[in-house]
């Protein structure tokens, strides 16, 4: 086990030295073979983005009327949350009707309009598959209440006696991930207490039973009806839930190292190896136990492969499951299955050097060795936002929301290490998807009183958790319009924190040194130097740095300083781009310092 050190301060390095580059992560590529391998992702959450029709919920014209704000920020694709029928009991991922969209967020019309928009824009579109479970209002749930025990209509979904005497215990010990019992037990037309079914998530999202032929025919066929309309991918909700262990065995729930992470040698990409820590990038973020992450998923997932490839262009999978190490998660993009993978071991790594380096070369070693490129992303619909996450007092720690009472994140900090953070990703290599609103450099809303939260999470903990809500929050476009412009009305299904006016996207337009400004000039850059398609050596003179984190990718080295001091970077470096203030001016000082919790890409 060897640690490497710079031989010399970095700040007493020459230039050549500060820009040599060291082990070799991740080789790039002169070109993307297909457009996902490095494309810049953005994730739409239609209710909260822009409202057309007034009634304070983001709608399909709404996004329609925001594509021109698409193009200019320079993202290749959208990734469209749920807008299915769905009685929105968990904001769509409750999906009623596949084939439909919901009144709320318009017509099957409003979405044809959207995709030949953004096609016409050159904006690929991505749309959310949910295919764990339906809501409870779903066609197959109301045929299976109807029918009789170990009815076929039943065997689409996870029914089964209870246990003990009158089967009036769950059929196992599992808990829901919102909390409260995985189980709701029937009562029968007759009155007296029937079956129980499964749901992982809300009592009224019940788990389908994808060992039934009929679950898998009609999901194929709901991929070819959107794959017939034109979209480019698909992303697939709780990837790794889809198939149960055989026999449902309870589980005793203890969060446990994933087995096989971490194999106890040192790294001999980064060498940088601290003591107990994970050598594979594991954060804890893989979900456990007998329901998650069975091998039977991934047949699923190459006769979907499949389908896919019965239609011309290059159209993808994405996977969300929440699965470590990334060793075990990259099987899910094995050649004959999906194409990406959403690396939310990197999401969940702390603002800290070596746990980033260790994280971004053990997603590389994992995706490379199956051929798939890796993803990166920092924020979504799920997680409190990353200037808010970045900005606790210990930015590791990944609450599920923040309330009023809670220690509050520091938004200055925070949003400094968010802009710093950002810019990391957007240098290296493979995928990386941003989260609406994160280009405006949107905190979490912390405040929302307890009667205008919606999320399942918050009132299946009885108000233990915050849970989603207060990253969900309507966009703010305009400071001074009512719902700063997010609909014509200034109605919004959440309320908007006062600070959402120093956010808005028209006081960042145009703005030199504004949020909004380093997104749209950091896509530019990363799509000007082909940086999605490169590769990834780490600068030997900050291998082993607790502070930084520094990287060639082509032409550009990029360094993060996560200290607290400034790194002096010596004369002859050009300055790209940076997070924050650096001092370029020559004439008045040949050193460029970086300061504490900024990321600069240099010309090297
Ligand atoms: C993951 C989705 O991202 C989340 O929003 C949803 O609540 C669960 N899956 C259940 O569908």
């Amino acid at each position: 086990m060897t640690t490497t050190q710079p031989t010399r301060r970095p700040d007493d390095a020459t230039r050549d030295e500060l820009v040599a580059a060291g082990a070799v992560v991740h080789a790039g590529s002169d070109s993307a073979r297909e457009w996902w391998r490095d494309a810049v992702i953005y994730q739409v959450y239609p209710r909260s983005f822009a409202d057309a029709d007034g009634d304070g919920i983001g709608d399909l014209p709404g996004v329609t009327s925001k594509l021109g704000h698409l193009a200019s920020l320079g993202i290749d694709a959208l990734w469209l949350s749920p807008f299915y029928r769905s009685p929105q009991r968990d904001a769509g991922y409750d999906v009623a009707d596949y084939r439909d969209v919901d009144p709320l967020f318009g017509t099957l019309d409003d979405f044809d309009e959207l995709l030949a928009g953004a096609h016409a824009r050159g904006i690929r579109v991505i749309v959310d598959l949910v295919p764990n479970h339906t809501s409870d209002q779903h066609v197959w749930f109301a045929e299976a209440l109807a029918a009789a025990p170990g009815s076929p209509a039943r065997a689409r979904y996870v029914f089964r006696d209870g246990r003990g005497p009158g089967g009036d215990e769950p059929p196992n010990n599992w808990q829901s991930i919102f909390g409260g019992p995985a189980w709701t037990r029937l009562t029968d037309p007759d009155g007296t207490p029937g079956q129980w079914y499964l749901h992982l998530f809300d009592s009224t999202q019940p788990d389908l039973d994808w060992t039934h032929p009929e679950v898998r025919a009609e999901f194929a066929d709901v991929l070819r009806f959107w794959l017939d309309r034109g979209v480019d991918g698909f992303r697939v909700d709780v990837a790794h839930g889809l198939v149960k262990a055989d026999g449902l065995p309870d589980w005793d729930g203890h969060v446990e190292m994933v087995a096989g992470a971490g194999d106890g040698t040192a790294d001999e990409t980064t060498g940088d190896v601290e003591p107990g820590a994970p050598e594979d990038g594991s954060t804890g973020a893989g979900n456990q136990g007998p329901m998650f992450d069975q091998d039977g998923v991934h047949e699923v997932y190459r006769e979907w492969h499949q389908v896919l490839d019965e239609c011309d262009g290059d159209r993808c999978l994405v996977a969300e499951a929440w699965v470590e190490p990334l060793s075990r998660l990259a099987r899910y993009v094995r050649p004959d299955e999906m194409h990406q993978a959403f690396n939310f071991s990197f999401l969940t790594t702390g603002w800290d050097a070596a746990a980033l380096r260790r994280v971004v070369a053990a997603s590389y070693r994992a995706n490379d060795e199956v051929g798939a490129p890796t993803t990166w992303v920092l924020s979504n619909h799920d997680v409190v936002r990353h200037p808010s996450r970045l900005g606790l007092a210990d930015p590791g720690v990944r609450p599920n929301g923040v309330f009023a009472t809670d220690p509050q994140p520091d938004e200055e900090l925070g949003l400094r290490r968010a802009r710093a953070a950002t810019l990391l990703m957007l240098g290296m290599p493979g995928s990386a998807y941003l989260y609406q609103g994160e280009e405006l450099g949107l905190p979490e809303h912390t405040a929302l009183p307890a009667e205008v939260r919606q999320d399942p999470a918050f009132f299946r903990t009885e108000g233990a958790e915050a849970g989603r809500d207060g990253c969900r929050v309507p966009l703010p476009w305009a400071a001074d319009a009512p719902g700063y412009g997010f609909g014509p009305t200034g109605e919004t299904w959440l309320p908007q924190p006062a600070s959402f006016a120093r956010y808005a996207a028209d006081v960042q337009d145009g703005v030199a040194g504004s949020t909004l400004e380093l997104y749209r000039a950091a896509l530019a850059t990363r799509r000007a130097e082909g940086l999605g398609h490169g590769g990834l050596a780490w600068l030997d003179a900050w291998a082993g740095s607790a502070d930084v984190v520094a990287y060639r990718n082509r032409d550009v080295v990029v360094l993060a300083n996560l200290g607290t001091e400034p790194v002096v970077l010596p004369a002859g470096t050009e300055v790209l781009l940076s997070s924050g203030p650096v001092a370029t001016d020559r004439s008045a000082d040949p050193q460029v310092r970086v300061p504490a919790d900024t990321t600069v890409w240099l010309r090297a």
